[in-house]
């Protein structure tokens, strides 16, 4: 088993019956849904499954998950998300969005009794946005008017091309993803000044948010509580 794995294995640890999780979206978090499939059989747990994406949606139906639609839920009691950096402050700071689906990843964290952020070590950072621009989920029609905005602010901003790289990345919504680079000295108060601009819909710094952080280094998971 990779650190991916094996993280995602411990992260099944805090699956209770009756419940219903919140499924992340990227390979770690495949990885749970896959292990949770499993567990759900082998423990005939009756447990229902929400999505932050199309493809953690579909990935949850393929594997055998009860899915309930996200427009039919008011709480989750668990959710389980991988992320692109983490930076073990006191509040546990994430940066996520390198799957597109801003609204619907941090709507369904805010939802959660328990959020917990699962990663492998090469995830760890001292400064949120070491690794990889913030991305900022906008509208087909706001895209050009927020980047400008943003623009004032960061040293680039750039709208996201999809994989092939021959068109632009779409979120489940029909979004467009803008990435941008700053220079900054408060995370807390980029993060309040992304949210008032117009046209973000969501961005992909998760403050305060993460209950529990697992990380696996070389077979090892350690587990930081946000405080
Ligand atoms: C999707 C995300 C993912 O959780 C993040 O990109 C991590 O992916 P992986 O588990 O494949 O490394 O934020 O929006």
């Amino acid at each position: 088993m990779n650190d991916k794995e094996i993280v995602a294995q411990a992260a099944l640890e805090y699956v209770k019956n009756n419940t219903i999780i919140g499924l992340g979206t990227g390979s770690t978090a495949n990885y749970f849904i896959e292990g949770l499939a499993k567990k759900i059989k082998n423990e005939n747990l009756h447990i229902k499954v929400v999505a932050s994406s199309t493809i953690s949606q579909i990935n949850a139906i393929q594997a055998g998950l009860t899915y309930v639609s996200l427009d039919q839920i008011e709480a989750i009691d668990l959710y389980v998300d991988g992320a692109d950096e983490i930076l073990l402050s006191a509040g546990i700071e994430v940066l996520k969005g390198r799957g597109y689906d801003l609204i619907r990843e941090k709507l369904l964290a805010s939802a959660s009794k328990q959020c917990i952020i699962i990663g492998d070590n090469s995830k760890i950072v001292t400064k949120i946005g070491d690794n990889f621009p913030i991305p900022i989920e906008t509208s087909p029609i706001a895209w050009k008017i927020t980047q400008k905005i943003i623009e004032e602010f960061s040293i680039n901003c750039n709208l996201r091309k999809n994989t092939a790289g021959d068109g632009f990345a779409i979120s489940s919504y029909g979004n467009f993803v803008l990435d941008c680079n700053f220079k900054y000295s408060d995370i807390s108060s980029l993060s309040k000044q992304l949210s008032e601009v117009p046209g973000v819909l969501e961005h992909g710094v998760f403050l305060n948010i993460a209950h529990l952080s697992l990380i696996a280094n070389n077979g090892e998971v350690e587990t930081y509580k946000s405080t």
